[in-house]
């Protein structure tokens, strides 16, 4: 009698470290707990998929429930974390910039004759996921204020499904602009030459984008001084970068999950995702992508050897002819910075890339700081040998990697030096 539940634990133990255990590089460190988070993320995917398919919601929608229990589970254990209010001496006021909803963290001291310094935060989540209340979106934008006696502006542009672009670009420009102006610099007490624009993942992606647009902008009169692009998403022409290649099974964000946040961003069928992954929607047939435009975003000059490998560029001839027109926005410089002519880069200000080796982004991120570089521009890269895309928000327990916590510190230790 004894034997059968035995077996059935066996069994049991058997098919969970199945589920959990995925094969990682030896660079990666905790990679058990790396799995961990993945089985989490996986198991989240898999119930609003199903759900979906059920009809009971949206997927995104499920995959937000989901996120807000953890956080609601995370704020009970951490009690510390309270919903606005002050910590750390700072104080945070929901409000809103040109009608966007901002949360905005005012550090404790300063105000009275001395000038603190700006940023404005926006999160990452695939244009479709994360808020600035969520997570350790809003921890790290405390300990910024604090640390560094900045007034930070975070986003909370809105998300897919209920809007695509270019409406969360559309969203972080007005706040950036209401952000710069004369009156707003001056009820905070800012001063208009040491303000940074910062964001990761697609918020990189937009920070990027508000940067081009802000600094090309005449009317403009104070301009961000400073861009750090955390992990950005910069292109959509190319699903072959050795990035994308290398870490298409590199937890928590896949090759085709990103190139579903894509096709979601634009607004196009999810269908096309099979085509996009073979590089179909971007071949040698769409003469609207011109030589010029595929010099922008190709890796095999961009790259340092040490990246490049040994993967061969994936260049359809004929593709499928219809996938490029079905996607609109393919070629907007507002969706993939990494497009934009090199008069505009040489405009943008000062910028910190953070990129890690096990992300399929990896190589937007290089790719852009090197036109950025060839634009004349400063560049400062942080790479992270042992990173994995989304590292930088995994700073608390029990979401807690030392690559994390090392990138965060390394972010925070560059704008104290250079803002
Ligand atoms: C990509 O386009 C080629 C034609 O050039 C076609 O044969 C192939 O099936 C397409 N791939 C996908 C995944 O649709």
């Amino acid at each position: 009698m004894r034997l059968l539940p035995a077996t059935v634990t066996l069994s049991l133990t058997v098919a969970i470290a199945y589920y959990v255990y995925i094969p990682l590089p030896d660079s990666i460190q905790e990679p058990w707990r790396l799995m961990m988070l993945d089985a989490g993320f996986r198991t989240t995917m898999h119930l609003a998929s199903l759900k979906a398919w059920l009809g009971f919601d949206h997927y995104i929608k499920s995959i937000r429930q989901s996120s807000e229990g953890f956080d609601g589970m995370m704020q009970g254990l951490d009690r510390s974390e309270s919903e606005g209010g002050v910590m750390l001496g700072v104080k945070v006021s929901d409000i809103t910039f040109a009608g966007v909803p901002v949360r905005v963290y005012e550090p404790p001291a300063g105000g009275e004759g001395h000038l603190r310094r700006g940023l404005m935060y926006i999160h990452g989540g695939g244009w479709a996921l994360g808020s600035t209340k969520k997570g350790s979106y809003d921890l790290i934008n405390r300990m910024l204020s604090d640390e560094l006696n900045t007034v930070v502006v975070s986003v909370e542009y809105r998300l897919y499904p209920e809007v695509h672009f270019p409406v969360p670009y559309l969203d972080c420009l007005a706040a950036a602009k209401h952000f710069l102006s004369p009156e707003i610099l001056a009820r905070y007490a800012i001063d208009p030459e040491r303000i940074a624009v910062a964001g990761d993942s697609a918020g990189g992606n937009l920070a990027a984008a508000v940067a081009q647009e802000i600094s090309t902008d005449d009317t403009m009169s104070v301009k961000f001084s400073v861009q750090v692009l955390i992990y950005p998403v910069l292109q959509a022409l190319d699903f072959n970068t050795p990035s994308y290649l290398q870490n298409q099974n590199i937890p928590i964000l896949y090759r085709p999950l990103m190139v579903r946040f894509w096709l979601q961003y634009f607004g196009a069928d999810v269908s096309l995702l099979p085509q996009l992954l073979a590089n179909n929607h971007s071949s040698l047939h769409h003469s609207n992508i011109t030589p010029e435009l595929r010099a922008r975003v190709d890796w095999t000059v961009l790259l340092p050897s040490k990246h490049k490998k040994n993967y061969k560029p994936l260049v359809v001839e004929k593709g499928s002819q219809g996938a490029a027109k079905e996607v609109p926005g393919l070629l907007d410089v507002r969706a993939s910075p990494l497009l934009a002519g090199p008069e505009v880069l040489a405009k943008t200000p000062r910028a910190y890339f953070l990129t890690c080796e096990h992300d399929v982004l990896r190589d937007d991120g290089l790719m852009y700081a090197r036109r950025l570089q060839d634009s004349g521009v400063t560049v400062t890269i942080d790479h992270y040998e042992d990173g994995f895309h989304g590292c930088f928000s995994f700073i608390t327990w029990p979401l807690e990697f030392d690559v994390g916590k090392r990138a965060v510190r390394g972010y925070l230790d560059w704008l104290q030096n250079n803002l």
